[in-house]
């Protein structure tokens, strides 16, 4: 994701070699109008699900549509033993005039094949990865809700389907991706949430796995975020490992801290973070608006220390999910501080607006990040 300009994705016509199977039991349109009216986060889902399956000897094949279902697993399937598996979130927005449209799916292409890398599972070549999401939404279309705040969220993933318990990369995969409609992330809806600092729990390390995005690292992060949840915080967020000293990321979310003085930073990626999607285009229109954007080493002390003389004025969480979250309290061991007076500041809300104005198709794409499915 160096460049935030995005290369134009030409993945319309590979959408076509999905085979599409429809689902013997779709949604009634009065089942689906009422799942579509308020959404709980990631609790329901569409009618069909995106499906490409890799073995060593065959490659990528069998790319079809089929319904959504259950997915049937041997109790040898070595995702279920050595957490072999990826994924991606993005969402497709519908627009005004009714059509829909995907942000950045490329940079989301790229880093689902990073993160196969490094979790040695084969790499999907992009034009799957968009094309599978384009065949899924246009089958799906109808579940695209529109709604203020609304996208159907899409979630690729990959997982190692070999039925075999020794340990060693799979010699076989399945690909999918499946579709949520969804509103706010957080039940409170777009308001400021509570962070947790933990001191105790780290999410990664380095030459581990915190930079890509696979099921292992959320895993990882869950223990603390329970912990969290006891000091009555919403999210937890980690610090580097080596020194626990340096704001690292959220459960599953970037963190900006915006000063008094206007200037944004944001934690550096050191290896051990992920490089959000939302992270990176928020500092592309920050640094467009002519804010200076330091990405670097952010420790838990400064931030503790401009909060208490008000040099800190805003801290916020980004991701695909939560888009842009205002942080109205953060807490650790010794320690609990309102941000700001504790809403929304200025900066986070004008982002958010940016953001999802160029999401929605309010505001023109400078950057070429949308790309029309239906
Ligand atoms: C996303 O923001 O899409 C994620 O994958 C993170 C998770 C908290 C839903």
């Amino acid at each position: 994701m160096s460049s935030t300009t995005d290369t134009p994705q030409t993945s319309t016509d590979a959408a076509g070699a999905f085979v599409v199977h429809p689902s013997a039991a779709p949604a009634t349109d009065e089942v689906r109008t009422a799942a579509l009216a308020a959404p709980k986060f990631g609790t329901v889902f569409t009618d069909h699900m995106a499906r490409i399956s890799w073995s060593q000897q065959a490659g990528w094949h069998d790319r079809r549509v089929e319904a959504y279902g259950p997915l049937q697993l041997d109790p040898a399937c070595a995702v279920l033993h050595y957490a072999q598996e990826i994924f991606e979130g993005l969402k497709a927005y519908r627009h005004a005039d009714g059509s829909v449209w995907t942000f950045r799916a490329g940079a989301n292409a790229a880093r689902f094949a990073s993160s196969a890398r490094r979790l040695a599972l084969p790499v999907l070549p992009e034009q799957d990865f968009l094309a599978a999401i384009e065949a899924l939404v246009r089958t799906d279309v109808d579940w695209v809700p529109s709604g203020d705040e609304m996208s159907l969220y899409l979630r690729p993933f990959m997982y190692a389907s070999e039925n075999f318990i020794g340990v060693r990369a799979t010699l076989e995969a399945e690909f999918l991706v499946i579709a949520s409609p969804v509103g706010p992330y957080f039940a409170s809806g777009v308001h400021p949430v509570s962070i947790w600092v933990a001191e105790d729990y780290h999410r990664a390390g380095a030459g581990g796995t915190g930079a890509a995005k696979c099921g292992g690292n959320y895993a990882a992060s869950l223990v603390a975020q329970q912990e969290a949840y006891t000091q009555g915080c919403e999210q937890v967020c980690f610090l580097d490992s080596e020194t626990n000293t340096y704001l690292e990321e959220l459960g599953g979310m970037n963190v900006f801290v915006v000063g008094a003085d206007g200037r944004v930073l944001t934690p550096e990626l050191t290896g051990s973070i992920l490089e959000g999607v939302t992270r990176s285009s928020i500092i592309q229109l920050l640094t467009d608006a002519g804010r200076t954007v330091e990405e670097r080493r952010i420790s838990l002390a400064e931030v503790r220390a401009g909060l208490e003389t008000g040099e800190v004025a805003e801290v916020f969480a980004c991701g695909t999910a939560a888009v842009v979250t205002p942080i109205g309290r953060l807490a650790g061991n010794g320690f609990d501080l309102t941000v700001g007076d504790g809403t929304a500041g200025a900066v986070t809300t004008a982002i958010r607006a940016e953001l999802t104005d160029i999401q929605y198709g309010r505001l023109a794409d400078r950057h070429g990040w949308m790309h029309r499915l239906v």
